[in-house]
């Protein structure tokens, strides 16, 4: 059968949000063959991906200008493994909430504290979906896959999928790689329900007068999910906004319980961490039913963001900001959203603009180095790029913690290196806030690996000093590389001699350092909305290109918009600089941000 794919499809009902958004292109797959046929068409294999599954847990900011591909697997069935197990196994396309409710008609117990929870199957090890005292990784046997990296299907074993809260392979490593074809859940054929620990199920054995049973906690659930939750039928929303931060205990002993009484907390698996409820860090900012547009803050439950009817992305959006900015303002703790923001639009922040020695150098009194012009302050070259809900930040600059500080940066997924050289890794030991959730990822050549082992010694010993930063080193070559889900190209130049890296993600390249475009490498920065590139002064430089020479580069990439960075106080002041360059070619300073499209 021939593939029919939907141009300016409307995803507002695909959504529990309810938001209007159109995909530029959908299309969905019912098994294994369709799924093959669709990532084999040129419509997957030139365009940004989306699988979307029940869509309750994401919200599109905006058009996605992409593929969309809705996954309808569909199908139940049970095996008894023996009198104690049963597996029961469903489509990643069945609802889940349809599903939990076919396993306790069959009889069997373990996803009951689970009911109600709206979405599709496929989603539920994705999220590793949790509610009541139970994380549906718990009774994940395994998962089947497609690898979109081998064409496989592949399993993964309930421990392969590094089940975390709300957290897994899936949003990981596996992200953008792994399509969620069939989940099997181990499951128990017992009359007894197992997992009564959540405060208003403890209660229901003396409510019932007997052991309850699975239905009875189902029953249970659903009721304080009604109580609790909008029904996304009736009120736009993805159920909780944001999810619980995880902070250390010390944090809260000794700054939070001092100034505040009774704040909830639930223990996590490492004693120096809690888990605070959002929902409570919400309403006790003051912000129960807080609205901006048609997005409001659910009164019943601070940790829902429902739609009111009328509400846009843009309204959501800026609802969440706005409830991050209190909370953290009031509380000193940060939030992070655990619905799946989608955007294929990217945000730049230039953190930094300056050559090695920054500006002003040291010891200079030229007019540049004094210009008391903010623009004129550069701090040595990095970036931080925002898509997708994934933030990654472009070398560490030595300035790089003054950096994060000026930017708010909370939260990295992970660093990309350029070359090793020490303005633009001399900041390294400050990634030590972003090694706190574990090891930190970094991406970078195999030589930049070796030079950053030798020189970071102390953060790769065997015996490591309490407190180090600790990373993931993962080496690249000049294929493309994916980290959590968001496509990035490597880009090989030449710094003089030297073979360094840029990098392209989207319709976005930053390329830094570089006196030699290889031909072939020009290829992969056509078409580009974006381009940042370093032009270090007016004269000849044997390593970097001259603002003359980037600019050749320019007119011959035609990107639509243009940005030098790199720059030394030669280039003289910013305004007087950018009076000079063409139309489309900017100077960047230090804090500038920059939109595609
Ligand atoms: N609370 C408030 N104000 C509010 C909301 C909550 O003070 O507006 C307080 C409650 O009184 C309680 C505490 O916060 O002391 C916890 O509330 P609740 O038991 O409702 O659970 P939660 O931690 O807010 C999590 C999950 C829910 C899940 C419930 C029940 C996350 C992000 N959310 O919420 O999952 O249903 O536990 O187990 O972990 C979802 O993921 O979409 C979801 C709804």
């Amino acid at each position: 059968m021939p593939l029919i794919f939907e141009h300016d499809k409307p995803l507002g009902p695909l959504t529990t949000f309810h938001i209007p958004a159109r995909a530029k292109l959908y299309i969905s797959f019912e098994n294994l063959d369709r799924l093959r046929q669709i990532t084999l068409s040129s419509e997957f294999l030139e365009n940004e991906i989306f699988i979307l599954g029940g869509g309750s847990n994401v919200l599109f900011k905006g058009d996605f200008n992409g593929l969309v591909v809705h996954c309808k697997i569909m199908g139940v069935k049970k095996y008894q493994k023996d009198n104690s197990t049963v597996f029961a196994i469903a489509g990643a396309g069945e609802s889940w909430s349809d599903f939990v409710a076919w396993t306790l008609e069959e009889g069997l117990g373990g996803l009951e504290n689970l009911a109600g929870i709206p979405g599709s199957v496929g989603a539920a090890p994705v999220q590793n979906i949790g509610a009541y005292g139970v994380e549906v990784g718990s009774l994940i046997h395994k998962v089947e896959c497609f690898d979109l990296l081998t064409r496989d299907v592949i399993t993964l074993s309930g421990e392969q999928c590094r089940f975390g809260y709300r957290d897994s392979i899936f949003k990981n490593d596996g992200k953008g790689r792994y399509i969620v074809l069939r989940v099997s859940f181990r499951l128990s054929p017992s009359s007894e329900a197992r997992n009564l620990s959540y405060g208003p199920l403890k209660s229901l054995e003396q409510e019932l007068g007997r052991a309850p049973s699975p239905k009875d906690v189902a029953q249970k659930v659903i009721e304080i999910r009604n109580s609790k939750l909008p029904n996304p039928a009736v009120l736009g929303n993805a159920g909780s906004f944001f999810k619980n931060p995880i902070i250390r205990i010390y944090f809260y002993r000794e700054v939070m319980a001092s100034l505040y009484q009774n704040i909830p907390y639930y223990e996590t698996d490492d004693p120096y961490y809690i888990k605070i409820p959002a929902g409570w860090l919400i309403e006790n900012a003051g912000l129960k039913g807080y609205s901006v547009g048609g997005a409001e803050v659910y009164p019943k439950n601070c940790l829902v963001l429902a739609n009111k009817g009328e509400a846009t992305a843009e309204d959501v959006v800026a609802l969440a900001d706005h409830v991050k900015k209190v909370v953290l303002e009031k509380f000193g703790v940060t939030l992070h959203p655990e619905v799946n923001i989608i955007d294929t639009d990217i945000k730049v922040t230039i953190l930094g603009s300056g050559t090695s020695k920054g500006i002003p150098e040291v010891g200079c009194y030229c007019p540049v180095c004094r210009s008391e012009a903010p623009e004129d302050k550069r701090t040595r070259c990095s970036a931080l790029v925002e898509t997708r809900g994934v933030r990654l930040l472009i070398d560490v600059s030595p300035d790089f913690r003054q950096q994060a500080l000026k930017a708010e940066i909370t939260s990295l997924d992970a660093a990309l290196i350029t070359h090793s050289h020490y303005d633009h890794v001399g900041g390294f030991d400050d990634l030590r806030p972003f090694c706190a959730g574990g090891n930190f990822s970094v991406y970078l050549r195999k030589d930049v690996n070796q030079d950053l082992h030798r020189r970071l010694d102390y953060c790769f010993r065997e015996q490591l000093y309490p407190g180090v930063p600790s990373f993931d080193m993962h080496e690249i070559t000049d294929a493309p590389f994916l980290i959590k889900g968001v496509k990035v190209i490597p880009i090989s130049v030449y710094h003089g001699k030297l073979p360094i890296v840029g990098f392209r993600i989207g319709d976005f390249a930053y390329v830094t350092d570089a006196k030699t475009i290889p031909e072939e490498e020009k290829e992969k920065l056509k078409n580009l909305d974006v381009l940042v590139i370093n032009g270090l002064r007016f004269k000849d430089h044997f390593a970097h290109f001259t603002i003359e020479e980037a600019l050749e580069v320019i007119r011959e990439l035609q990107p639509r918009r243009a940005y030098l960075t790199h720059f030394c106080h030669e280039i003289g002041r910013h305004n007087d600089f950018q009076a000079k360059l063409p139309d489309g070619v900017y100077a960047a300073y230090d804090g500038l941000v920059i939109h595609t499209h």
